[in-house]
């Protein structure tokens, strides 16, 4: 069997690292990755079901590929990831020329599991027990950890780094599909958590993003007294060589005052917090069981700005949550334009079938209004998030260099400078001219020119005199 991997990825940042393990652990069995699916003997979709939007972007991709299977049938297919979990065997049926549908708590089979594809064995399924199957012992140990090592080649940079610090979620927020696909909350030792994350640095990595779907809701129970997050920021915060650590996504109702103080107290920790509302109006927070009101999330944003100079917060929404009036709607543009977000992700809402308000409440919102509640909140996020860049023309800040820019239209064919891309230690994205030996490296900026998502600038030394 000839082993070229093509990997695809939707979804959140979870995924995104669990493809880098699943791409990691083939390797290390012999694959080799290509670029394109249509020069790869095995193609794996890394699937989202957070809204069906995504999950209809990954049928089609499969339909497509069906006139290239009947002509290579040796092909294999793979679908892993939180769709697989949630469709399970559907997928055959939906599309009978996958081979393969590997869950997110599953991952460590892949390998076994393509290697029985390829002997003929037919198509394998593994996912992991739906919540309500079994008891909670059983569906926690079916959702596994899958560790393979990390490999520097398929991070998206060698001096960035993911690293899980849970797995899953028990809020069950109404809308929320993922605490069935990603199964029970478990919070990994912190020793590990150190462990890997010394690795990573040792490896080069300066910066490292910590991982769960409430991640300040973090807690090691194995540990004496039991580790929470700052406890372990606080341990990660003192190895050498680590400059910055980030965590996503926090639940507004775990915002301790501990943990504030630990983001303004370590130097490595970013003035960085992404701390979704959803909403701004309480009937909806409630219907939607966020666990909090618009008046304590206002308190938590001012107690964190009161305590973090300069901190950069940003939230995701949900505009037409069933029952959502124009005046609920209105309470979540003030919520906006007082919290002053650096920006928000806002999404449409998307009925979710298993989830508890696609069971109970009927999705009355149309999808015109959804789409322009939507585009109104965007505007005036944008507003905002250009008045909040502006300021910062005519200043320097410090950049960590993470690669060419997206946009680039400038080639370093012949060892030219070029568009890189990185970001502030508060997440603003800052695109620069300049060699490409500069990523990984943590540089003076000044700043020249800001839109609602982008700054634009240049590198305030002259080349030779950069620092190490
Ligand atoms: N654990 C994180 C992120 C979960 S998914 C959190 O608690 O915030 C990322 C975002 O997708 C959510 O914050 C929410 O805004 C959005 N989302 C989740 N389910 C959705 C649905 N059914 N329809 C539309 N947006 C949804
Ligand atoms: Fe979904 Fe809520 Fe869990 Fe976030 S906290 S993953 S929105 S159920
Ligand atoms: Fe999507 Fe799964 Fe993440 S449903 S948002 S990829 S946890």
């Amino acid at each position: 069997m000839s082993k070229r991997l093509y990997v695809e990825t939707v979804g959140c940042q979870m995924n995104v690292l669990d493809s880098e393990l699943v791409t990691a652990g083939l390797l290390q069995a012999g694959f080799e990755l290509v670029d394109s699916p249509s020069t790869a003997d095995t193609i794996l979709f890394n699937t989202c079901s957070v809204r069906e939007h995504a999950e209809d972007k990954v049928y089609s991709a499969l339909g497509r590929l069906k006139r290239v299977k009947d002509r290579h049938p040796q092909k294999i297919i793979g679908v892993i990831g939180c769709m697989a979990q949630k469709d399970g065997r559907r997928i055959f049926r939906r599309a009978p020329h996958v081979d393969l549908v590997v869950g997110p708590g599953q991952l460590g089979r892949i390998p076994e599991l393509i290697r029985r594809v390829a002997d003929g064995e037919g198509p394998q399924m593994e996912v992991s027990l739906s919540r309500d199957s079994a008891e909670p012992r059983k569906v926690r140990a079916s959702f596994q950890q899958y560790d393979p090592g990390r490999d520097v080649s398929v991070r998206p940079g060698p001096h960035q780094a993911m690293v899980r610090i849970m797995f899953g979620c028990n809020n069950f927020c109404a809308y929320c599909i993922v605490p069935k696909v990603r199964g029970p909350e478990q919070s990994r030792p912190a020793d590990e958590i150190v462990d890997e994350v010394r690795r990573l640095v040792d490896q080069g990595c300066l910066e490292v993003t910590l991982l769960g779907q409430t991640v300040n809701g973090y807690r090691d129970q194995g540990a004496e007294p039991p580790v929470r997050l700052a406890d372990l920021l606080a341990r990660l915060d003192r190895i050498e060589g680590l400059r910055r650590l980030k965590f996503v996504t926090n639940h507004p109702r775990h915002m301790t005052t501990e943990l504030i103080e630990a983001v303004r107290d370590l130097p490595s920790v970013s003035p960085y917090l992404h701390i979704p509302a959803q909403s701004g109006s309480n009937p909806i927070l409630k219907r939607m069981h966020r666990g909090y009101t618009v008046e304590s999330y206002r308190e938590m944003l001012s107690q964190i700005r009161d305590t973090i100079p300069g901190v950069a917060i940003t939230s995701d929404f949900i505009v037409g949550f069933p029952g959502e009036t124009e005046e609920d709607y209105r309470r979540t543009a003030d919520l906006v334009r007082d919290a002053r977000f650096k920006n928000s992700f806002i999404f449409k809402y998307s009925p979710r079938p298993g989830t508890k308000a696609a069971e109970q409440f009927e999705d009355d919102v149309s999808d015109e209004v959804k789409r322009r509640r939507n585009n109104d909140l965007l505007a005036i996020q944008n507003a905002i998030s250009l008045e909040d860049n502006r300021p910062l023309v005519g200043r320097e800040v410090e950049v960590l260099v993470e690669g060419p820019s997206k946009h680039s239209r400038k080639r370093d064919a012949s060892g030219q400078s070029i568009q890189l891309a990185g970001r502030t230690v508060d997440d603003r994205i800052v695109v620069f001219d300049g060699p490409r030996d500069l990523v990984g490296r943590i540089l003076p900026i000044r700043i020249e020119k800001a839109d609602s998502f982008t700054l634009f600038g240049s590198t305030t030394e002259p080349p030779g005199a950069l620092p190490e």
